[in-house]
């Protein structure tokens, strides 16, 4: 197990409300004022807009850490063909759900697949894949999120393209938080009852990792308040070092946008939305008989 989570089951049980799709939600309530800061309101409309300009053979598209299928199920039902990647079998079971509950005719566009990204191993390669919504910080460990680059990169074709969106860390906490912080109430898609978020954010530490913990108090039909505590850690990149690392994992960086409207990015970005081509193999040999002369 790589993922940086603890109390994993919870993280999956909230995880449709914590962050709802604008396509599928269950609750319109949950796209609340704070949905609007989280980053996810305008991510698939982006993906939508690139894939629909690239040429991509038979409409194949790989999303690695696919989650719940916030991403991937829009991009089904606008044609694409998805192979979805994540560790935890929990989150595929409730992208199943999804997928049955909102597009039952897309069963034969999507096969999911319960693997870790850093030993990512499908017989299989791709034109684009997508690594949205933070999913490379939750590989907590500089090697490990290197590892996941390198993988992704074996996936891809010749010419294939890396969609990848990570927070820009300049805008984090690193100091951490003194006291926990309710961060929104809304409701749960499973249960359908309210709940309310706490969240506390800790010091980042020597390796760029911080851990995001907290608990959800749901108020259960009988009054009664259930709690349940949750735990995850991810690892923070700056620019410099996602390039340097796209750069050893075998990608050319074709740009680094903010937001999702191609806006340049500033120091107060929300994100960091970065467009890799994987580097051609004859120029990688170049590369490393010159290395090697050196
Ligand atoms: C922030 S969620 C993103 C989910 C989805 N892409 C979205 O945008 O809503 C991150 C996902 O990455 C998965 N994940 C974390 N580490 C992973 C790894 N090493 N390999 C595969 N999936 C991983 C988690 O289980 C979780 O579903």
């Amino acid at each position: 197990m790589n993922s940086g989570y603890k109390n994993e089951q919870t993280t999956i049980d909230y995880y449709d409300s914590d962050y709802p799709s604008l396509y599928f939600s269950k609750y319109k309530e949950n796209l609340d004022n704070t949905f609007q800061y989280q980053g996810i309101n305008k991510d698939v409309e982006k993906y939508l807009n690139i894939l629909d300009k690239l040429n991509i053979p038979n409409k194949e598209v790989l999303e690695l850490c696919c989650g719940t299928g916030r991403i991937a199920l829009p991009l089904a039902n606008a044609g694409y063909i998805i192979t979805g990647v994540d560790i935890l079998q929990g989150m595929l079971d409730k992208f199943k759900t999804n997928l049955n509950d909102n597009y039952p005719n897309l069963n034969d566009n999507i096969s999911l697949i319960n693997q870790d990204i850093t030993s990512l191993s499908l017989n299989k390669k791709f034109q684009v894949a997508i690594l949205g919504f933070n999913a490379l910080l939750q590989i907590p460990d500089f090697n490990k999120q290197l590892k996941a680059l390198e993988c992704v990169n074996n996936h891809l074709n010749e010419d294939g393209l890396l969609l990848l969106d990570i927070v820009n860390p300049f805008i984090q906490n690193f100091k951490g938080d003194n006291t926990p912080k309710a961060i929104f109430t809304r409701r749960n898609t499973t249960t359908g009852n309210t709940y309310t978020r706490f969240s506390l954010t800790s010091p980042i530490n020597a390796e760029q990792v911080q851990v995001l913990s907290g608990w959800y108090d749901e108020i259960l039909t009988n009054g009664n308040v259930k709690r349940s505590p949750y735990s995850m850690r991810w690892r923070l990149l700056f620019r410099y070092e996602l390039e340097m690392m796209l750069d050893t994992a075998g990608f050319d960086v074709v740009s680094i946008s903010s937001g999702y409207n191609d806006s340049p990015l500033v120091p107060y970005s929300l994100n960091m939305f970065v467009k890799a081509k994987k580097r051609s193999s004859k120029y990688q040999a170049v590369e490393k008989a010159q290395s090697h002369r050196h």
